[in-house]
């Protein structure tokens, strides 16, 4: 009998890898676990917890722009608050005199009577600035019914249909201060950025500031990536 000796299996290894064969690839079990954490630890019950920072749904460059036209705001209204980020930086912006209204149902919680997404953005929100905040539980169209006062700064980003941002402009936009500004968010696109050519915000802007434009009284006075500034045109 031939005297047969097994390969080593570094040399089964060498074998293979002069023969280039693609292999499968099984990605490794804590690479597959760390997907999970970091998908697990997206649940607003981490963010009110402290375990992690509050997820903005905007870039760098948009809170810096939202906080710029926040400084000379005395009133701010938000629509829509999600975890608090835009709301912390528009309190910690605007004087410490002023009022911030924030309005959202937080209506997409699991677990209703616990609603982490609510509780995260009131512990976001009270960690930053000192302005006078009024939590408004309720969805925008219900919270226009016995408003009255002028808005510094009003912030759309809620509803994003099309015929929801149409709404909230319509109902919200009769209360914008003669020298106020408004703010879309998701309504234009950008290199890199997320928002396309459906988007409501974005099929709204278009119609109502573009050409031609269906509220000719408003003009469009910045764009900083996905939000669109938009304030009064003046009088000749
Ligand atoms: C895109 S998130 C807001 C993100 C937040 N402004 C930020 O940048 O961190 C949209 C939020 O709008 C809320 N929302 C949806 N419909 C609304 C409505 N009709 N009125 C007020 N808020 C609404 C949702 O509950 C959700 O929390």
């Amino acid at each position: 009998m031939p005297d047969f000796k097994y390969p080593s299996q570094q040399e089964l290894f060498s074998r293979a890898m002069k023969s280039q064969i693609q292999f499968v690839e099984v990605p490794k079990i804590h690479a597959r676990n760390r997907a999970r954490l970091a998908r697990m630890l997206r649940h607003p019950v981490f963010a009110w917890a402290g375990v992690r920072a509050p997820i903005a749904q905007h870039t760098l460059v948009e809170h810096q722009a939202l906080m710029r036209h926040a400084r000379v705001a005395s009133t701010i209204v938000e629509i829509g608050v999600a975890e608090g980020a835009s709301a912390a930086g528009l309190r910690e912006a605007m004087p410490g005199d002023g009022a911030l209204y924030l309005i959202d149902p937080f209506h997409l919680s699991r677990i209703p009577s616990l609603n982490f997404l609510k509780r995260a953005a009131r512990r976001v929100v009270n960690s930053a600035g000192s302005a006078r905040t009024i939590w408004i539980e309720s969805f925008s169209q219900d919270a226009i019914a016995g408003w009255k006062l002028p808005i510094d700064f009003l912030l759309i980003d809620g509803d994003h249909r099309e015929q929801a941002v149409e709404r909230d402009w319509v109902d919200w936009s009769r209360f914008i201060a003669e020298d106020g500004i408004a703010a879309f968010h998701d309504a234009r696109l950008f290199p890199g950025g997320w928002p396309t050519a459906d988007y409501g915000p974005l099929r709204f802007i278009n119609r109502a500031f573009r050409e031609p434009p269906n509220y000719p009284a408003w003009a469009i006075v910045e764009e900083v990536d996905s939000l669109v500034f938009v304030s009064r045109r003046k009088r000749a």
